[in-house]
């Protein structure tokens, strides 16, 4: 990074920004990375987090950090229903954010706080932003695209494809290419209706400020075209945010490191890598689907299952005996991985992922190829773009069943098909190594927003 933080810091005496990142893993990272950032762009950085996942943020001393109470109950903190969890902090929250953030303006006194930047879902800050006159900004962390599907929900509501049958969701989405009906970003995990949550997320991040992505111009240009049609704010794309600073230290599981020295064990490119994230759950039935796919690959697998992964499981109990013995030193299995490593290591060829954004994003990085098994939200959007409009990885159309997974992790790992998928990733990569270099499409729309941010200070 250059050194436009100096000029910052010279022009007056401090500038401070007040962060709230939404408490859940693929969140925290990207909103850590652009603390880091902006406070490389000079600006002074405060944090108000809840108490609920709080990363060990003692590895940012150059941040202050403000804790405070989220009022959720140990039921509601663990619950998996993670619509409810939205929700709830959504309205508990309110009061304490409000009181903090009062707190931090009357102590201004030195520095002048110019703006918030608040998570697109904590969509109560726009109303508290309002109501104090202060600048709120939104971090999507999503791709362009997923926000475009999300707010189209009321479309799809009215079109009806939100009641279509199961022998229905292939058909496309008219309105919306490429998606297929049982892409559209629905949420059926969950007991709690989504539709309002996501409806309050979109309103309220079209009344904000500007809007800053995790996503790079080449990569969704159409997508942001659309976007300033619909959303009248000063969108800024300014990602890879992890090709700046890693997100290992904002991790809230400790990452397993000898996942690298068994990765350092074989061959190059041989091996497929595969994580489903931090939130995804799936039935025991599921992860036994899994493992035989993967035995049955013949292929090496470095296979992260979070305890959780199964609700109600320790951690590996379920998996058989046999299956076991079958993997013997072909497969490794760690409770979490240190990810970017794992997707830069010169062994891992392919990453069988749930298609998270962060995820998605590390492994265009690094030009790995993907297998996608979304689970509900944006990652139905995500993957459907991976297959079908980037064609750097392979969607398993038919969900999680052991003859379609091998048959998958050939095609990517040993196949033709995986040759120009793996052809095609390396073009992407090229293309966004060129986006932060100077005058680059990310490099230059941070400093449009530095300079954005700056215009919102008092005059020196
Ligand atoms: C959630 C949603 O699932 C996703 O769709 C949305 O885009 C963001 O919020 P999550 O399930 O956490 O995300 O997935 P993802 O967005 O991919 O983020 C996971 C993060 O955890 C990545 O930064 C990844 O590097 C990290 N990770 C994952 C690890 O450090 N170790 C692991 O073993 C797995």
């Amino acid at each position: 990074m250059d050194n436009q933080g100096q000029t910052i810091q010279q022009q007056s005496k401090r500038c401070r920004l007040v962060l709230f990142p939404l408490p859940l893993q693929g969140h925290i990272n990207p909103m850590i990375q652009l603390a880091n950032i902006l406070h490389h762009k000079g600006f002074d950085i405060s944090i108000i987090h809840t108490k609920y996942n709080l990363p060990n943020l003692s590895e940012y001393p150059h941040f202050t950090v403000h804790l405070i109470p989220d009022g959720l109950s140990e039921t509601e903190a663990s619950t998996s229903d993670i619509v409810l969890l939205l929700k709830l902090l959504n309205e508990k929250c309110v009061k304490p954010f409000l009181d903090c953030l009062a707190q931090l303006l009357s102590d201004d006194a030195d520095d002048h706080i110019a703006c918030i930047i608040t998570d697109a879902i904590w969509y109560f800050t726009q109303a508290v932003a309002d109501n104090i006159k202060i600048r709120r900004i939104v971090l999507r962390t999503g791709s362009v695209g997923s926000l475009l599907a999300f707010a189209a929900l009321p479309l799809f509501q009215e079109k009806g494809y939100l009641s279509w049958k199961d022998s229905e969701m292939d058909a496309p989405v008219v309105e919306f290419p490429p998606l297929k009906v049982k892409d559209i970003p629905s949420i059926e995990t969950c007991t709690t209706e989504p539709y309002q949550v996501v409806l309050n997320m979109v309103e309220q991040t079209k009344k904000a400020s500007g809007l800053i992505f995790n996503t790079f111009k080449e990569l969704e240009e159409p997508e942001s075209d659309k976007l300033q049609e619909q959303f009248l704010v000063p969108t800024f794309a300014i990602g890879p945010f992890h090709k700046y600073f890693a997100a290992s230290p904002s991790s809230l599981w400790t990452q397993d490191r000898t996942s690298l020295s068994w990765l350092d064990t074989q061959a190059p490119k041989s091996v497929i890598y595969v994580s489903f994230g931090s939130i995804a759950e799936m039935h025991e039935d599921k992860l036994i689907e899994v493992a035989w796919g993967l035995a049955n690959s013949g292929q090496p697998f470095l296979w992260v299952v979070r305890p959780g992964l199964v609700n109600g499981s320790e951690w590996l109990e379920i998996l058989p005996k046999e299956f076991l013995e079958a993997i013997s030193r072909r497969g490794y299995i760690v409770k979490w991985a240190p990810q970017q490593e794992v997707l830069s290591h010169p062994s891992t060829g392919g990453f069988w992922t749930h298609s998270g954004w962060n995820s998605t994003l590390e492994s265009i990085c690094e030009g790995v190829p993907m297998i996608c098994s979304p689970f509900f939200g944006d990652q139905k959007v995500n993957s459907r773009y991976v297959n079908d409009i980037w064609k750097v990885g392979i969607k398993l159309e038919k969900g999680l069943d052991r003859v379609q997974i091998e048959s998958a992790i050939q095609k990517l790992m040993v196949g033709k098909e995986g040759e120009d998928i793996r052809k095609n990733i390396m073009c992407l990569k090229e293309k966004l190594d060129r986006c932060l270099k100077p005058c680059g499409s990310s490099y230059q729309s941070l400093e449009n927003l530095v300079d954005f941010i700056s215009s919102f200070r008092p005059p020196v």
